[in-house]
């Protein structure tokens, strides 16, 4: 393969067959002994100054709306698309959405189906790096075999706001937790020959007024947790890009964020890769001296492009056009960018492609086995679905139930999955999707779309002895007769969330919960699934008998979800994210921005700073519904012998036994717990442990120590404090099953 596209290349170079051939041209970029920089280095020298302005502007693959005009040249049909340079043989960049599978958006390749993986709160609640890398690497190879050779995933903003309307393509409230699954997921994805990003850099942690909000945090807060959990998923996953995102940061918009780009990602965090923008997210051409390497759908930025497409008034606006084509000319020809800034640019572009093997093995349009890669989505969301209530052990079903109900959430069709830029148009058949009634023309994006992989048709393979009923829920007296029928009822309660909104509260909405209090009150044997976004409140939790977090669930998900109702698969996840009592409990009750015209910028302020999620409810004493971490199970687990060591880190080991009569996994999580007398909480480890009846395994945890470190401003280092650090091995944030602690010498480590 490699020596095919070298030879490929060369020949590109020979000039029209036949032609008296001048000596071939070397192209020294293309000797993979190189390194992608020295690679980068060589090919960047060649470039002229067009060229590289070429590859730094990008455009959106899709003509709909005011692009009409057609799809850019070369583009097979997506989110974006940056043309190639052939006389150089640099390929093009073709771009598609995004974490949770191959997006097709508006249908622009027609037809084309793709796997769904579960949410990316599912992934995060496996616990489980390997399932994350498993998930990475089958979108990875699914886009490469549909010609695609960057995959626009790696959502890893923090989960601040259970109402985030984006939280489904993100991994949890917790830095460690987070950047591990994400950084894993990306490697995955990269393994296959296309570019990951990692998105939104960064605090774009909430939707509402996304493009106009002034996200407010201390510089120290942020760095212990937005930003360290973009700093891990890098380190782990070495993205060939960073997407900035559409808010600002600190009164600076993050595209446009010198300290941001400059000084953190590429100066602290010695990134070789490139930023690109979000689409829509360019403002300034001055953005490219911030640290801005490329823009996106620079269409987008054209602000009477943007006008045609939001439906505001035209007149008025500024004529501009995309900020990297005519304007970035012109500065750099004018030395206000430097012409080398340029060739900066381009370089790390080109540094990105040829790490992730873009030149040497690129797309090849192949046939996809959508029935194995959606076992892989099964996998992962047999590892993520969370089983939170189990009273009397009702779940799992035993085939002695002879009559079973099935309620609502359109569980004969399929699975929910989440909307926006993510969306993927599913494999595996004919699927339902419903109007959710928004306007524009982005309407097209307000389906809630059911993967097809229906719960109703895996319990009744999974319970072949037994009579299973559906009643779709829309009638609570139709629904209550049938609860009453039957030995079991299983109520699929659903919560569509896409880009571009937040959940204006923690109900389940269309009054499910109405719907599901009447069936538990008509039948106590009431097991909820819940198919959900982000956390919501539950009224009716005392009542009912069992309740699953399935999340959205993915191209697996009907087949996975019966495995956990009837046993075949043990209950492993565990939250990613708390789930609050009352929105009360969280740091701003009020959404910010809900109450403003959209177009009235206004503050965020994350005055919590690293105090996000369980750390909010230990600081300040608060009992949520559902704690981070937790999870129950089939089988149980027992902690013991638990040794810490200190030094220059934290060593935490200790046994794990399945002491139950099931095979299951255990998910041991390690936190900090106090820190020279003074308690605070934060989670400083974890393992995923498949154990059988009856046996025990010894692990280890041995802490990055900027997770027991505070950012210090002054020193600009991690400020490792001596002294005693106690330790807790957890259940879940709030169930601490063994403690100990150790001294550590204390140092400033530099970022
Ligand atoms: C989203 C990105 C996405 C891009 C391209 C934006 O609206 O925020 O996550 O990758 O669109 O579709």
């Amino acid at each position: 393969m490699r020596f095919g596209l070298i030879a490929a290349a060369l020949l590109l170079c020979a000039g029209p067959a036949g032609a008296k051939t001048a000596p071939l041209p070397p192209q020294p970029w293309m000797n993979t002994t190189l390194s992608p920089d020295d690679r980068a280095a060589l090919l960047v020298l060649q470039m002229t100054e067009d060229e590289k302005l070429t590859l730094v502007r990008g455009y959106f693959g899709v003509p709909a709306g005011p692009f009409a005009e057609g799809m850019p040249k070369g583009a097979i049909g997506s989110a974006g698309f940056v043309p190639g340079i052939p006389r150089l043989g640099i390929p093009a960049l073709q771009e598609t959405d995004a974490s949770l599978g191959i997006a097709n958006p508006f249908n622009v390749r027609p037809g084309d189906v793709a796997t769904a993986l579960p949410s990316s709160l599912a992934t995060a609640a496996s616990f489980d790096p390997a399932a994350a890398y498993d998930g990475g690497a089958m979108i990875g190879q699914e886009a490469w075999r549909k010609g695609f050779n960057v995959l626009l995933a790696g959502g890893v903003d923090l989960a601040r706001d259970p109402r985030n309307g984006r939280n489904f393509e993100y991994a949890g409230e917790d830095p460690l937790l987070a950047g591990t699954i994400v950084g894993e997921a990306i490697r995955g994805i990269q393994d296959q020959h296309v570019i990951s990003t990692a998105k939104h850099f960064a605090l774009n942690d909430q939707e509402t007024g996304r493009g106009i909000l002034n996200a407010v945090i201390d510089e120290a807060g942020a760095r212990e947790s937005d930003l360290l959990a973009f700093e891990i998923a890098i380190e782990r996953g070495r993205p060939g890009a960073v997407m900035c995102s559409y808010n600002e940061l600190n009164g600076a918009y993050a595209c446009g964020n010198a300290q941001l780009l400059n000084d953190v990602l590429k100066t602290d965090w010695h990134y070789p890769g490139f930023v690109m923008s979000d689409w829509g997210a360019v403002h300034d051409v001055g953005y490219a001296a911030a640290g801005l390497d490329q823009e996106s759908g620079s269409q987008f930025d054209s602000p009477r492009a943007m006008a045609a497409l939001t439906g505001a008034n035209p007149a008025g606006l500024p004529q501009g056009g995309p900020p990297f084509a005519q304007p970035l000319k012109d500065a750099v020809d004018s030395g206000r960018i430097p012409a080398a800034r340029l060739t900066d640019m381009a370089q790390r572009i080109l540094r990105s492609m040829f790490a992730a093997d873009l030149f040497d093995t690129p797309p090849a349009k192949t046939t996809i086995d959508y029935k194995a890669d959606a076992l892989i989505a099964q996998k992962e969301e047999e590892e993520g679905i969370v089983l939170l209530k189990n009273a009397g052990n009702l779940l799992p079903l035993t085939t002695t139930a002879k009559h079973i109900a099935v309620i609502g959430g359109h569980a004969d069709a399929g699975v929910l999955s989440g909307g926006g830029s993510s969306q993927v148009i599913p494999a595996g058949g004919p699927f339902i999707q419903i109007p959710m009634g928004g306007e524009g023309p982005l309407a097209a994006f307000d389906n809630a779309v059911y993967d097809p992989s229906s719960p109703l048709q895996a319990i009744r393979a999974a319970a072949p002895g037994a009579e299973v009923r559906f009643d779709d829920g829309r009638y609570l007296s139709t629904a209550t007769a049938l609860a009453k029928w039957a030995d079991v009822v299983i109520v699929f309660a659903t919560q569509w969330l896409s880009e571009g909104t937040d959940a204006p509260d923690l109900t389940l909405p269309d009054r499910q919960d109405e719907l599901i209090a009447a069936i538990a009150k008509a039948n106590p044997h009431t097991v909820v699934v819940l198919e959900t976004g982000d956390p919501v409140m539950m009224p009716w939790l005392e009542d009912t008998g069992a309740v699953l977090e399935a999340w959205y669930p993915g191209s697996g998900g009907g087949p996975a979800i019966a495995a956990v109702l009837f046993g075949a698969a043990d209950p492993s996840g565990h939250l990613p994210i708390t789930f609050p009592q009352s929105i009360d409990q969280n740091p701003r009750p009020q959404l910010p921005g809900a109450d403003f015209p959209p177009s009235t910028p206004f503050d965020v302020d994350y005055s919590e700073g690293a105090d996000v999620g369980y750390r909010w409810f230990a600081k300040n004493d608060l009992t949520p519904l559902f704690p981070f971490g937790f999870g129950l199970s089939y089988t149980t687990f027992d902690y013991a012998n638990l040794a810490v060591t200190g030094g220059q880190t934290l060593t935490v080991s200790f046994d794990v036994t399945n002491s139950g009569s099931v095979a299951g996994d255990a998910v041991p999580q390690v936190y900090l717990t106090a820190r020279a007398g003074q308690n605070l909480e934060r989670l400083i480890g974890f393992v995923r442990v498949a154990l059988n009846p009856g046996e025990t395994r010894h692990v280890s945890v041995t802490a990055d120590p900027r997770l027991l470190a505070d950012f210090d401003m002054a020193a600009h280092g991690w400020r490792l404090a001596p002294g005693e650090y106690d330790v807790a091995v957890s259940r879940s944030a709030a169930a601490p099953a063994l403690a100990g602690s150790a001294i550590l010498d204390g140092a400033v480590l530099q970022p």
